[in-house]
Protein backbone atom coordinates (compact mmCIF):
# COMPACT_ATOMS: atom_id res chain seq x y z
CA UNK A 1 0.00 0.00 0.00
CA UNK A 2 1.27 3.14 -0.68
CA UNK A 3 1.06 5.55 2.37
CA UNK A 4 0.13 9.39 1.54
CA UNK A 5 1.87 12.20 2.87
CA UNK A 6 1.05 13.58 6.07
CA UNK A 7 0.44 17.46 3.88
CA UNK A 8 -2.26 15.47 1.69
CA UNK A 9 -3.70 13.64 4.76
CA UNK A 10 -4.59 16.70 6.26
CA UNK A 11 -6.99 17.84 3.49
CA UNK A 12 -10.91 17.07 3.96
CA UNK A 13 -13.21 15.64 1.57
CA UNK A 14 -15.56 17.91 0.26
CA UNK A 15 -18.85 17.65 2.36
CA UNK A 16 -20.72 18.46 -0.26
CA UNK A 17 -20.03 15.65 -2.23
CA UNK A 18 -22.71 13.13 -0.87
CA UNK A 19 -25.64 15.80 -1.26
CA UNK A 20 -24.32 16.22 -4.78
CA UNK A 21 -24.17 12.56 -5.79
CA UNK A 22 -27.58 12.05 -4.30
CA UNK A 23 -28.98 15.20 -6.72
CA UNK A 24 -26.95 13.08 -9.28
CA UNK A 25 -28.66 10.17 -8.46
CA UNK A 26 -32.10 11.61 -8.48
CA UNK A 27 -31.59 13.61 -11.81
CA UNK A 28 -30.24 10.34 -13.63
CA UNK A 29 -33.47 8.61 -12.36
CA UNK A 30 -34.99 11.18 -14.47
CA UNK A 31 -36.97 13.35 -11.69
CA UNK A 32 -36.15 17.06 -11.92
CA UNK A 33 -34.13 18.11 -9.14
CA UNK A 34 -33.93 22.29 -8.86
CA UNK A 35 -30.10 22.79 -8.15
CA UNK A 36 -29.83 25.66 -5.58
CA UNK A 37 -26.17 24.46 -5.30
CA UNK A 38 -24.84 26.33 -8.11
CA UNK A 39 -20.94 27.87 -8.11
CA UNK A 40 -20.67 29.32 -11.28
CA UNK A 41 -22.76 31.55 -13.90
CA UNK A 42 -25.35 29.84 -15.50
CA UNK A 43 -24.42 31.65 -18.93
CA UNK A 44 -22.30 31.26 -21.80
CA UNK A 45 -18.93 32.65 -22.15
CA UNK A 46 -19.74 35.98 -24.61
CA UNK A 47 -18.98 35.02 -28.16
CA UNK A 48 -16.04 37.15 -28.69
CA UNK A 49 -13.99 35.41 -25.66
CA UNK A 50 -14.42 32.24 -27.44
CA UNK A 51 -13.92 33.54 -30.93
CA UNK A 52 -10.58 34.80 -29.64
CA UNK A 53 -9.75 31.22 -28.72
CA UNK A 54 -10.34 29.82 -31.55
CA UNK A 55 -8.23 32.78 -33.59
CA UNK A 56 -5.43 31.60 -31.34
CA UNK A 57 -5.82 28.02 -32.19
CA UNK A 58 -5.87 29.12 -36.19
CA UNK A 59 -2.65 31.04 -35.97
CA UNK A 60 -1.18 28.44 -34.37
CA UNK A 61 -0.66 29.85 -30.70
CA UNK A 62 -0.75 26.60 -29.14
CA UNK A 63 3.18 26.67 -28.08
CA UNK A 64 4.58 27.04 -24.65
CA UNK A 65 4.57 30.59 -23.76
CA UNK A 66 6.25 32.46 -20.29
CA UNK A 67 5.43 30.46 -17.33
CA UNK A 68 3.97 33.40 -15.45
CA UNK A 69 1.84 34.73 -18.04
CA UNK A 70 1.64 36.16 -21.39
CA UNK A 71 3.27 39.41 -21.23
CA UNK A 72 0.29 40.84 -23.53
CA UNK A 73 -1.98 39.49 -20.78
CA UNK A 74 -0.14 40.63 -17.59
CA UNK A 75 -0.19 44.11 -19.14
CA UNK A 76 -4.05 43.53 -19.58
CA UNK A 77 -4.28 42.87 -15.73
CA UNK A 78 -2.03 45.56 -15.18
CA UNK A 79 -4.33 48.15 -16.88
CA UNK A 80 -7.33 46.47 -15.70
CA UNK A 81 -5.88 47.00 -11.87
CA UNK A 82 -5.55 50.71 -12.56
CA UNK A 83 -9.02 51.39 -14.23
CA UNK A 84 -10.89 49.56 -12.15
CA UNK A 85 -8.88 49.72 -8.90
CA UNK A 86 -6.80 52.57 -8.88
CA UNK A 87 -3.57 50.63 -8.17
CA UNK A 88 -0.13 51.10 -10.06
CA UNK A 89 1.79 47.64 -10.75
CA UNK A 90 4.77 46.46 -12.55
CA UNK A 91 4.01 43.47 -15.04
CA UNK A 92 6.51 41.40 -13.12
CA UNK A 93 4.11 41.87 -10.09
CA UNK A 94 1.13 39.82 -11.82
CA UNK A 95 1.01 36.27 -12.31
CA UNK A 96 -1.51 34.00 -14.52
CA UNK A 97 -2.39 30.84 -12.92
CA UNK A 98 -4.71 28.02 -13.72
CA UNK A 99 -7.71 29.66 -11.97
CA UNK A 100 -8.53 31.88 -8.94
CA UNK A 101 -7.96 28.55 -6.74
CA UNK A 102 -4.79 28.30 -8.54
CA UNK A 103 -3.56 31.79 -7.04
CA UNK A 104 -4.88 30.96 -3.89
CA UNK A 105 -2.64 27.73 -3.37
CA UNK A 106 0.42 29.69 -5.15
CA UNK A 107 -0.31 32.72 -2.50
CA UNK A 108 -0.24 30.36 0.50
CA UNK A 109 2.19 27.86 -0.32
CA UNK A 110 4.53 31.14 -1.41
CA UNK A 111 4.39 32.73 2.36
CA UNK A 112 3.26 30.25 5.05
CA UNK A 113 5.25 28.63 7.03
CA UNK A 114 4.73 25.74 9.26
CA UNK A 115 2.97 26.66 12.43
CA UNK A 116 2.14 30.28 11.03
CA UNK A 117 -1.52 30.90 11.89
CA UNK A 118 -4.09 32.29 8.98
CA UNK A 119 -7.03 34.50 10.12
CA UNK A 120 -10.31 32.88 8.22
CA UNK A 121 -13.59 34.79 8.56
CA UNK A 122 -16.60 32.20 9.07
CA UNK A 123 -18.38 31.15 7.37
CA UNK A 124 -15.64 30.65 4.52
CA UNK A 125 -15.36 29.57 0.99
CA UNK A 126 -14.51 25.88 1.96
CA UNK A 127 -10.97 25.85 0.02
CA UNK A 128 -9.54 27.98 2.16
CA UNK A 129 -8.67 26.06 5.38
CA UNK A 130 -7.43 22.84 3.31
CA UNK A 131 -5.05 24.93 1.39
CA UNK A 132 -3.73 26.94 4.48
CA UNK A 133 -3.31 23.04 6.36
CA UNK A 134 -1.94 21.94 3.11
CA UNK A 135 0.97 24.46 3.26
CA UNK A 136 1.72 23.57 6.84
CA UNK A 137 -0.11 26.13 8.41
CA UNK A 138 -2.90 26.52 10.93
CA UNK A 139 -6.37 28.23 10.08
CA UNK A 140 -7.81 30.32 12.98
CA UNK A 141 -11.67 31.70 12.62
CA UNK A 142 -12.96 34.74 13.24
CA UNK A 143 -17.02 34.38 13.36
CA UNK A 144 -18.65 37.01 10.67
CA UNK A 145 -22.02 37.34 12.74
CA UNK A 146 -25.34 37.54 10.75
CA UNK A 147 -26.24 40.12 13.24
CA UNK A 148 -22.91 41.75 11.91
CA UNK A 149 -24.57 41.60 8.32
CA UNK A 150 -21.58 38.61 8.05
CA UNK A 151 -18.71 40.82 7.95
CA UNK A 152 -15.81 40.66 10.45
CA UNK A 153 -14.57 44.21 12.37
CA UNK A 154 -11.24 45.34 12.80
CA UNK A 155 -11.52 44.60 16.54
CA UNK A 156 -12.12 40.76 16.01
CA UNK A 157 -9.50 40.62 14.00
CA UNK A 158 -6.94 42.65 16.28
CA UNK A 159 -8.18 40.55 18.84
CA UNK A 160 -7.69 37.45 17.29
CA UNK A 161 -3.99 38.22 16.47
CA UNK A 162 -1.71 36.37 18.34
CA UNK A 163 2.31 36.28 17.62
CA UNK A 164 1.91 33.37 15.33
CA UNK A 165 -0.76 35.30 13.06
CA UNK A 166 0.99 35.82 9.68
CA UNK A 167 -2.20 36.21 7.34
CA UNK A 168 -5.61 37.30 7.12
CA UNK A 169 -7.83 35.93 4.27
CA UNK A 170 -10.03 38.50 3.38
CA UNK A 171 -13.00 37.73 0.23
CA UNK A 172 -15.54 40.98 -0.03
CA UNK A 173 -17.89 39.96 -2.23
CA UNK A 174 -18.04 36.89 -0.33
CA UNK A 175 -18.85 33.46 -0.75
CA UNK A 176 -20.84 31.78 0.80
CA UNK A 177 -22.54 34.90 2.08
CA UNK A 178 -22.81 37.83 -0.57
CA UNK A 179 -21.13 40.13 1.90
CA UNK A 180 -20.03 43.49 0.51
CA UNK A 181 -17.50 45.60 3.08
CA UNK A 182 -17.77 48.91 2.75
CA UNK A 183 -14.44 51.43 2.71
CA UNK A 184 -14.77 52.49 5.75
CA UNK A 185 -15.04 48.77 7.19
CA UNK A 186 -12.12 47.60 4.88
CA UNK A 187 -9.83 50.32 6.15
CA UNK A 188 -10.26 49.99 9.49
CA UNK A 189 -9.39 46.42 9.20
CA UNK A 190 -6.67 47.53 7.17
CA UNK A 191 -4.93 50.05 9.85
CA UNK A 192 -4.78 46.43 11.84
CA UNK A 193 -2.99 44.63 9.72
CA UNK A 194 -0.81 47.31 9.40
CA UNK A 195 0.16 47.73 12.77
CA UNK A 196 0.68 44.39 13.43
CA UNK A 197 2.18 43.08 10.09
CA UNK A 198 -0.61 41.51 8.82
CA UNK A 199 -0.20 39.93 4.87
CA UNK A 200 -3.55 40.01 3.24
CA UNK A 201 -4.60 37.49 0.39
CA UNK A 202 -7.53 39.60 -0.61
CA UNK A 203 -9.54 37.37 -3.02
CA UNK A 204 -11.43 39.55 -5.29
CA UNK A 205 -12.78 36.91 -7.95
CA UNK A 206 -16.76 38.40 -7.70
CA UNK A 207 -15.57 42.13 -8.01
CA UNK A 208 -17.87 42.28 -10.79
CA UNK A 209 -20.73 40.93 -9.06
CA UNK A 210 -22.07 43.60 -6.93
CA UNK A 211 -26.02 44.86 -6.77
CA UNK A 212 -28.01 47.77 -5.14
CA UNK A 213 -25.52 50.36 -5.53
CA UNK A 214 -22.85 49.09 -3.34
CA UNK A 215 -19.34 49.18 -4.87
CA UNK A 216 -15.92 47.53 -4.66
CA UNK A 217 -12.85 48.57 -2.68
CA UNK A 218 -9.35 46.52 -2.77
CA UNK A 219 -8.04 46.66 0.68
CA UNK A 220 -4.55 47.17 -1.61
CA UNK A 221 -6.06 50.79 -2.26
CA UNK A 222 -5.78 51.76 1.54
CA UNK A 223 -2.39 53.06 1.73
CA UNK A 224 1.11 51.80 0.57
CA UNK A 225 1.86 50.33 3.29
CA UNK A 226 -1.57 47.89 3.14
CA UNK A 227 -0.43 47.57 -0.36
CA UNK A 228 3.04 46.16 0.32
CA UNK A 229 0.82 43.45 2.28
CA UNK A 230 -1.35 42.73 0.23
CA UNK A 231 -1.63 39.79 -2.60
CA UNK A 232 -5.34 40.50 -4.57
CA UNK A 233 -6.16 37.08 -6.35
CA UNK A 234 -8.89 38.00 -9.27
CA UNK A 235 -10.07 36.06 -12.42
CA UNK A 236 -11.97 35.69 -15.51
CA UNK A 237 -14.49 32.45 -13.97
CA UNK A 238 -17.07 34.80 -12.39
CA UNK A 239 -17.06 38.24 -13.83
CA UNK A 240 -17.13 36.75 -17.66
CA UNK A 241 -18.91 33.04 -17.15
CA UNK A 242 -15.25 31.50 -17.86
CA UNK A 243 -15.38 28.54 -15.04
CA UNK A 244 -14.45 25.93 -17.05
CA UNK A 245 -11.37 27.99 -19.26
CA UNK A 246 -9.31 28.11 -16.07
CA UNK A 247 -7.77 31.21 -15.70
CA UNK A 248 -7.01 33.27 -12.56
CA UNK A 249 -4.18 36.11 -11.75
CA UNK A 250 -2.40 37.54 -8.90
CA UNK A 251 -0.89 41.05 -8.21
CA UNK A 252 1.72 41.35 -5.46
CA UNK A 253 5.00 43.13 -3.84
CA UNK A 254 7.88 41.64 -6.21
CA UNK A 255 9.71 39.38 -4.00
CA UNK A 256 6.63 37.33 -3.54
CA UNK A 257 5.91 37.11 -7.58
CA UNK A 258 9.47 36.19 -8.12
CA UNK A 259 9.25 33.34 -5.89
CA UNK A 260 6.01 32.00 -7.24
CA UNK A 261 6.87 32.73 -10.34
CA UNK A 262 9.63 30.32 -10.04
CA UNK A 263 8.01 27.63 -8.55
CA UNK A 264 5.10 27.83 -11.20
CA UNK A 265 7.67 27.29 -13.67
CA UNK A 266 8.42 24.22 -12.47
CA UNK A 267 5.33 22.81 -11.77
CA UNK A 268 2.25 23.41 -13.91
CA UNK A 269 3.74 26.23 -16.14
CA UNK A 270 1.92 28.29 -18.18
CA UNK A 271 -2.07 28.28 -18.48
CA UNK A 272 -2.79 27.14 -21.90
CA UNK A 273 -2.26 29.50 -24.18
CA UNK A 274 -5.65 29.58 -25.91
CA UNK A 275 -7.05 30.43 -22.40
CA UNK A 276 -4.52 33.19 -22.33
CA UNK A 277 -5.11 34.78 -25.50
CA UNK A 278 -9.62 34.34 -24.79
CA UNK A 279 -8.87 36.18 -21.31
CA UNK A 280 -7.14 38.82 -23.44
CA UNK A 281 -10.08 39.19 -25.16
CA UNK A 282 -12.23 39.41 -22.14
CA UNK A 283 -10.38 42.36 -20.41
CA UNK A 284 -9.80 44.44 -23.25
CA UNK A 285 -13.34 43.97 -25.87
CA UNK A 286 -16.42 45.06 -25.36
CA UNK A 287 -17.80 44.50 -21.74
CA UNK A 288 -21.57 44.79 -22.62
CA UNK A 289 -21.96 40.93 -22.27
CA UNK A 290 -20.83 40.93 -18.68
CA UNK A 291 -22.60 43.84 -17.87
CA UNK A 292 -25.68 42.15 -19.12
CA UNK A 293 -25.20 38.89 -17.12
CA UNK A 294 -24.79 41.27 -13.55
CA UNK A 295 -28.09 43.23 -14.63
CA UNK A 296 -29.98 39.72 -15.16
CA UNK A 297 -28.37 38.45 -11.41
CA UNK A 298 -29.46 42.02 -10.05
CA UNK A 299 -32.76 40.90 -11.20
CA UNK A 300 -33.33 37.56 -10.40
CA UNK A 301 -31.50 38.87 -6.40
CA UNK A 302 -34.46 41.50 -6.47
CA UNK A 303 -37.50 38.22 -6.98
CA UNK A 304 -35.29 35.93 -4.50
CA UNK A 305 -35.14 38.34 -2.09
CA UNK A 306 -38.48 39.20 -2.20
CA UNK A 307 -39.57 35.95 -1.91
CA UNK A 308 -37.75 35.34 1.23
CA UNK A 309 -39.20 38.36 2.53
CA UNK A 310 -42.58 36.57 2.46
CA UNK A 311 -40.89 33.09 4.12
CA UNK A 312 -39.92 35.44 6.88
CA UNK A 313 -42.93 34.11 8.92
CA UNK A 314 -41.91 30.57 8.52
CA UNK A 315 -38.76 30.94 10.55
CA UNK A 316 -36.50 31.48 7.63
CA UNK A 317 -34.33 34.44 7.75
CA UNK A 318 -31.25 35.84 5.62
CA UNK A 319 -29.30 38.42 5.58
CA UNK A 320 -29.38 40.99 2.52
CA UNK A 321 -26.63 40.12 0.29
CA UNK A 322 -24.79 42.67 -1.98
CA UNK A 323 -22.71 40.35 -4.16
CA UNK A 324 -21.89 37.27 -5.20
CA UNK A 325 -24.80 35.22 -6.62
CA UNK A 326 -25.82 33.26 -3.03
CA UNK A 327 -27.26 34.12 -0.17
CA UNK A 328 -27.58 32.32 3.85
CA UNK A 329 -31.07 31.36 4.46
CA UNK A 330 -30.79 31.02 8.28
CA UNK A 331 -32.09 27.60 8.90
CA UNK A 332 -31.70 27.17 12.90
CA UNK A 333 -35.14 27.70 13.53
CA UNK A 334 -36.03 24.56 12.44
CA UNK A 335 -33.17 22.56 14.75
CA UNK A 336 -35.11 20.23 17.32
CA UNK A 337 -38.23 20.06 14.99
CA UNK A 338 -39.29 17.14 13.14
CA UNK A 339 -40.39 16.23 9.37
CA UNK A 340 -41.87 12.89 8.14
CA UNK A 341 -40.67 11.41 11.69
CA UNK A 342 -36.92 12.02 11.82
CA UNK A 343 -35.21 14.86 13.46
CA UNK A 344 -33.73 17.90 12.44
CA UNK A 345 -30.52 18.33 13.87
CA UNK A 346 -28.63 21.08 11.65
CA UNK A 347 -27.92 22.19 7.99
CA UNK A 348 -26.87 19.05 6.67
CA UNK A 349 -30.14 17.53 7.61
CA UNK A 350 -32.39 20.15 6.03
CA UNK A 351 -30.00 19.89 3.33
CA UNK A 352 -30.82 15.99 2.90
CA UNK A 353 -34.43 16.30 3.53
CA UNK A 354 -35.34 18.64 1.07
CA UNK A 355 -33.20 16.91 -2.07
CA UNK A 356 -34.92 13.57 -0.67
CA UNK A 357 -38.67 15.05 0.03
CA UNK A 358 -38.50 18.20 -2.47
CA UNK A 359 -36.01 17.72 -4.70
CA UNK A 360 -34.12 20.57 -4.03
CA UNK A 361 -30.70 20.93 -3.64
CA UNK A 362 -29.38 23.59 -1.46
CA UNK A 363 -25.67 23.58 0.19
CA UNK A 364 -25.59 22.88 4.27
CA UNK A 365 -23.75 26.05 5.95
CA UNK A 366 -21.71 23.44 7.86
CA UNK A 367 -19.71 23.02 4.63
CA UNK A 368 -18.19 26.65 5.10
CA UNK A 369 -18.38 26.38 8.74
CA UNK A 370 -21.67 27.71 9.91
CA UNK A 371 -24.18 25.30 10.91
CA UNK A 372 -27.08 27.90 10.98
CA UNK A 373 -27.65 28.62 7.43
CA UNK A 374 -28.05 27.11 3.97
CA UNK A 375 -26.52 28.69 0.92
CA UNK A 376 -28.57 29.17 -1.95
CA UNK A 377 -27.63 30.10 -5.51
CA UNK A 378 -29.29 32.29 -7.51
CA UNK A 379 -27.39 31.13 -11.03
CA UNK A 380 -30.77 29.21 -12.05
CA UNK A 381 -33.72 30.46 -14.38
CA UNK A 382 -36.09 32.40 -12.29
CA UNK A 383 -38.54 30.34 -12.84
CA UNK A 384 -36.64 27.53 -11.07
CA UNK A 385 -36.05 29.69 -8.16
CA UNK A 386 -38.92 30.83 -7.58
CA UNK A 387 -40.42 26.71 -7.81
CA UNK A 388 -37.44 25.76 -5.80
CA UNK A 389 -38.06 28.49 -2.82
CA UNK A 390 -42.25 27.34 -2.91
CA UNK A 391 -40.69 23.97 -2.16
CA UNK A 392 -38.59 24.92 0.65
CA UNK A 393 -41.65 27.05 2.17
CA UNK A 394 -43.65 24.10 1.79
CA UNK A 395 -40.89 21.89 3.28
CA UNK A 396 -40.79 24.71 6.43
CA UNK A 397 -44.29 24.76 6.85
CA UNK A 398 -44.90 20.96 7.02
CA UNK A 399 -42.15 20.76 10.07
CA UNK A 400 -43.63 19.88 13.22
C1 LIG B 1 -14.45 32.85 -3.13
C2 LIG B 1 -13.91 32.09 -4.28
N1 LIG B 1 -12.61 32.24 -4.59
C3 LIG B 1 -12.06 31.58 -5.62
C4 LIG B 1 -12.80 30.71 -6.39
C5 LIG B 1 -12.12 29.94 -7.49
O1 LIG B 1 -12.28 30.47 -8.74
P1 LIG B 1 -11.65 29.74 -10.02
O2 LIG B 1 -12.75 28.98 -10.66
O3 LIG B 1 -11.15 30.87 -10.87
O4 LIG B 1 -10.55 28.86 -9.57
C6 LIG B 1 -14.15 30.51 -6.10
C7 LIG B 1 -14.95 29.55 -6.89
O5 LIG B 1 -16.00 29.08 -6.50
C8 LIG B 1 -14.72 31.23 -5.03
O6 LIG B 1 -16.01 31.09 -4.71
Amino acid sequence: MIEVSKRVSLIAPSMTLAISAKANELKAAGVKVINFGVGEPDFNTPEHICNAAKDALDKGYTKYVAAAGLPALKKAVVKKLKTDNNLDYDPSQIIISNGAKHSIFNAIFATINAGDEVLIPKPYWLTYPEVVKSCGGVPEYIYATPRHGYKITAAQVEAAIRPQTKMLIFNSPCNPTGAVYTEKEIRAIAEVCVAHNIVVLADEIYEKLIYGGESHFSIAQCSPEMKDLTIIVNGVSKSYAMTGWRLGYLACPPNVAKAISSFQSHSTSNVNTMTQYATLAALEGVQQPMVDMVAAFGRRREKMLEKLDGMKSLGLDYVKPDGAFYVMLLCDNLFGKTYKGVKIHGSMDVADLLLTHKQVAITPGVCFGDDDAVRLSYALSTADMLEGLERIADFARECE
